[in-house]
């Protein structure tokens, strides 16, 4: 089925005005009669299984009206519920089920069975498919039904598995970070995200700060705010419509955790009632996610992919500086240089959520790229200089400025990919000759594509702006053997 043939059989456009509530924005190709609000998200996706991200919600859009939240960071007073605010999305009792198949009209297709959906996970629940063909299109049929078995509208969507292992097709993918709510650029949701669907890549990477608990209004104190800053971000039209055809990878950094620059044991403000444990936790309610936060993914021989957990492990941001000192945690770590060293990919691709190679400004301590951290950023880089060499790339997300950067000592190749919006841009310490191959202070998201040609591979990087025009490209070549 072609994409727009595909959207159109999703957009059961309903009789907006009916609906008490509800601005006609708000319901543009959502069934009315369907009980997901934040939409279905599939993830993890490998060559032969995915998650899908299900949750069962009061109504079948966002709150539209509602008090508006989007300034600044002010208290929200205690008795008070979220209910109230914009684009809110109460979750409901009930039960939820994922049918799936290669047909687009669901012949044959499997099922998950019924599950029900707990209040203490926000009425969410994440089925594993496993047994998947690789390289193959699945079209799926979220179900839902209340607490008495009446069933609601399905929410229908489709993904397609990795490629496998041996295959030398290549792909395209796209990666995103830092969605601030208040710098919000289209009342249906971030440019970016209609500008990625259009290119229909493989998957999208949403690398870290997702949401932003601590400076976006209200502050996420509890995890009931918490969940209200997922449920706003995820249930705009445009965010709901490129999910159910491009599958995520999901990254955490600081503010999608729980404030800026958080490592495990900081001392919280006294209005917090919710701890780090309770950051992890949301994190992991929120976004398909598998045993670990730290994985890696094969996408046949063209490329391999290292997504790394920058907040679990990390020692305090302000003991000095040392060889003991680390953001990823002797485990992780062992995982990372074992795995990197060993991949036989034409490609060696780490996302990171904060930089290794920058430059950032001398103020903040938070990443390799600071002096905080310099120890293990001049270990890894220097390691996989040595034992890496020139098939090795690292995208950053955290920063917000779109630039492509190579260290003056090792030579690592460095992409970070922008805002999602143009006026959450800022905090360069401005272009860098030394570093920078190229340097932008706007808005954007990257994309990538890896393909063979005869006895060559190729790695193209197209840094994109919030609408889709590309900024810069950049194109890595090395030879194969077979
Ligand atoms: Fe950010």
């Amino acid at each position: 089925m072609h994409r727009r043939e595909f959207l159109s059989s999703i957009a059961s456009v309903a009789a907006s005005g009916a609906l008490h509530g509800l601005a006609p924005a708000a319901l543009a190709g959502i069934d009315p009669d369907s009980r997901q609000a934040t939409g279905v998200k599939i993830g993890e996706v490998s060559h032969n299984g995915a998650l899908a991200w299900m949750r069962l919600t009061e109504r079948a859009a966002r709150q539209a009206d509602g008090e508006l939240r989007r300034g600044t960071v002010r208290p929200f007073a205690g008795g008070r519920s979220t209910r109230e605010l914009e684009g809110s999305t109460p979750g409901a009792p009930g039960r939820v089920r994922l049918r799936y198949s290669t047909k687009a009209n669901l012949a044959e297709a499997r099922d998950t069975g019924w599950v029900t959906v707990p209040a203490e996970r926000d009425y969410s629940h994440q089925f594993h498919l496993g047994d998947l063909r690789a390289d193959t299109e699945y079209f799926y049929s979220a179900e839902t039904s209340g607490p008495d078995g009446k069933l609601h509208a399905p929410v229908a969507g489709r993904f397609r598995t990795a490629l496998a292992p041996d295959s030398t097709s290549g792909l395209r993918f796209c990666m995103t970070t830092c969605q601030k709510y208040s710098q919000l650029d289209h009342p249906d949701g971030f440019h970016i995200y209609n500008s990625i669907g259009a290119l229909d890549p493989r998957f999208y990477i949403s690398a870290g700060d997702i949401v932003y608990y601590d400076s976006d209004d209200p502050r996420a104190t509890n995890i009931e705010l918490a969940r209200y800053h997922w449920d706003r971000m995820f249930s705009f039209p445009r965010h709901r419509q490129m999910l159910a055809h491009v599958p995520g990878y999901f990254l955490k950094d600081d503010h999608d955790t729980l404030t800026n620059d958080v490592w495990p044991s900081m001392k919280l403000k006294p209005e917090y009632r919710m701890s780090f444990a309770d950051g992890l936790r949301a994190f992991r309610e929120q976004v398909p996610m598998g045993r670990s936060t730290f994985r890696s993914f094969r996408w046949g021989r063209t490329l391999q992919i290292w997504f790394v957990e920058g907040r679990d492990f990390r020692s305090a941001n302000d003991i000095p500086d040392g060889p003991e000192k680390t953001i990823w945690g002797v485990e992780q770590k062992q995982w990372l240089m074992r795995s990197l060293a060993e991949s036989t990919a034409d490609w060696r691709i780490l996302i990171s959520p904060t930089p290794i190679v920058g430059p950032d400004r001398t103020s903040k301590g938070d990443n390799h790229s600071n002096k905080e951290f310099a120890w293990e950023g001049r270990q890894f880089r220097e390691w996989a200089h040595k034992t890496l060499g020139d098939n090795f790339v690292n995208i950053n997300g955290d920063r917000h400025w779109q630039y492509h950067s190579v260290h003056p000592e090792t030579g690592t190749h460095e992409f970070s990919v922008g805002p999602a919006s143009d006026s959450h841009a800022s905090g360069s310490p401005g272009e860098n000759k030394n570093f920078h191959r190229f340097h932008r202070m706007l808005g954007g998201f990257l994309e990538v594509e890896t393909r063979r040609e005869g006895r060559e591979s190729f790695l193209d990087f197209r840094l994109r702006d919030v609408m889709g025009k590309p900024t810069y490209a950049y194109t890595f070549t090395r030879g194969i053997k077979s």
